[in-house]
């Protein structure tokens, strides 16, 4: 057609291009106009659902050598404890340390918790109530999921202040580098170092409590501890593993409880119809499109490579090359999903990718939607018309993504 322009060419992306409150509509112009995307910093941006979905699931794509975003130098024992989190493991080994984690981590372990987790969400609701104005994340999002890591892993109630805070130290450093306060590696070095030291004590107490006949103990820990030596697994990869799911267990679900009261915010028609709700598991069904909706993990990035030169959507992408998957896109492809930008909590959302898929799919997605659905029911049923005081502040990271301050007016 005579005069029509070519539609211009993307520029190369950089992650803090990302408009942090509404990544959306960028995403859907690099999703349309350049799905698989050379970004500025020399990473392969992945947009479309097919796509992520693949390599995700894709034994070729592997997570490299080591978690380079740790500088060894600087932070030698947040280095070592992060070399042993599954998510950053290849085969064999990553196959060995997740059986041993989820054999403690079963879906009945969790439903037991469920009342557990009522009851701490309902106290921390009540306080809620006592000022006109809080910080949801403060007061309520952060600390009920690190109270319920803290009880699953077996944290006895009067090391929880001690807990948590070396849980909020070791997140300075897992937070992508723009959102890092400048001494956030040491800050969370000290704080590996510590909750390793902790987990350590706690392994052996229980080794020794059984060699005098004491059961392991029924929590994460005591589970661990009683198989890890037929896994052949070490020492170091149980308390590894423990402070990795510290980590994986509650920040990803702190902005979920954010997230997902700002989207139901966004749609009155969707919160109006869930404070009405009375079916059961109308609010499971609403936490579902809502971690679709906006996702707490945006992305996946740090190091997943393709072990061999490979072509995607007609990109030829070269082995060893860094592949960031963009979770937030993928749940919002119209290719996967029907008025995908449209927030319906009545739909089935199955196939998004918020929790991942493949090898590394998320441990934590039983406990992560029980604990948004005991949650936001909590939240609604003390607050059943919540305004948010100020527009959130949102914390500069797109991997976990979501507002780091949100002031609620509480009547
Ligand atoms: C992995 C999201 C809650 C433990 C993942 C991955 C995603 C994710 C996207 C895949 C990462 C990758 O492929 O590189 C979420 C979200 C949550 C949540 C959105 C809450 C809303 C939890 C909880 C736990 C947990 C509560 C445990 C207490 C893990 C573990 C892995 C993982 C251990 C690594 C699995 C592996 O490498 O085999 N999560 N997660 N997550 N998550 Fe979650």
């Amino acid at each position: 057609m005579p005069g029509a322009a070519p539609a211009p060419a993307l520029p190369p992306l950089r992650a803090s291009d990302i408009p942090l409150a509404d990544p959306y509509s960028l995403y859907a112009r690099y999703r349309s106009g350049d799905p698989v995307h050379f970004g500025a910093d020399g990473s392969w941006y992945v947009f479309r659902h097919s796509d992520v979905a693949q390599i995700l699931a894709d034994r070729a794509y592997v997570r490299g050598p080591r978690p380079a975003w740790v500088p060894a130098d600087e932070c030698p024992h947040l280095a070592r404890t992060v070399r042993n989190w599954m998510v950053f493991m290849d085969p064999p080994l990553h196959g060995r340390v997740r059986k041993l984690a989820a054999a403690a981590f079963t879906l009945t372990v969790v439903r037991n918790l469920e009342p557990r987790i009522r009851q701490l969400a309902s106290r921390l609701a009540d306080t809620l109530l006592e000022e006109d104005e809080v910080d949801l994340v403060e007061r309520f999002a952060a600390p009920l999921p690190l109270l319920v890591i803290g009880e699953l892993l077996g944290v006895p109630p009067a090391d929880r202040d001690w807990f948590r805070t070396r849980a909020l130290d070791l997140q300075q450093a897992t937070r992508a580098r723009a959102g890092r306060s400048p001494n956030a590696f040491a800050v969370a070095d000290t704080a590996a170092r510590e909750l390793d030291a902790y987990f350590l004590t706690e392994l052996r107490r229980r080794r020794t409590a059984h060699l005098s006949g004491a059961q392991y103990g029924d929590d994460l820990i005591g589970a661990m501890a009683e198989r890890a030596g037929a896994a052949g697994l070490g020492d170091d990869v149980v308390t590894g593993t423990c402070v990795h799911l510290l980590t994986a267990g509650h920040e990803t679900s702190t902005l979920l409880l954010c997230k997902g009261l700002l989207a139901l915010l966004a749609h009155p028609d969707q919160l109006a119809a869930l404070r009405g709700a009375t079916a059961p598991g109308q609010m499971a069904g609403a936490v579902e499109e809502l971690i679709r909706y906006d996702p707490p993990v945006q992305m996946v990035t740090r190091a997943r490579q393709p072990n061999r030169d490979g072509q995607l959507a007609g990109r030829a992408i070269p082995g060893g090359g860094s592949v960031v998957l963009v979770l937030g896109s993928a749940n919002r492809d119209p290719a996967r999903f029907s008025h995908p930008d449209r927030l319906d909590i009545t739909r089935t959302p199955g196939g998004h990718l918020g929790f991942g898929t493949g090898p590394h799919y998320c441990l934590g997605t039983a406990l992560a939607r029980v604990e948004a659905a005991v949650g936001l029911t909590e939240l609604l049923r003390r607050m059943p018309h919540p305004v948010l005081a100020t527009q959130p502040v949102y914390g500069d990271d797109l991997v976990f993504h979501g507002p780091s301050r949100m002031l609620v007016r509480t009547r």
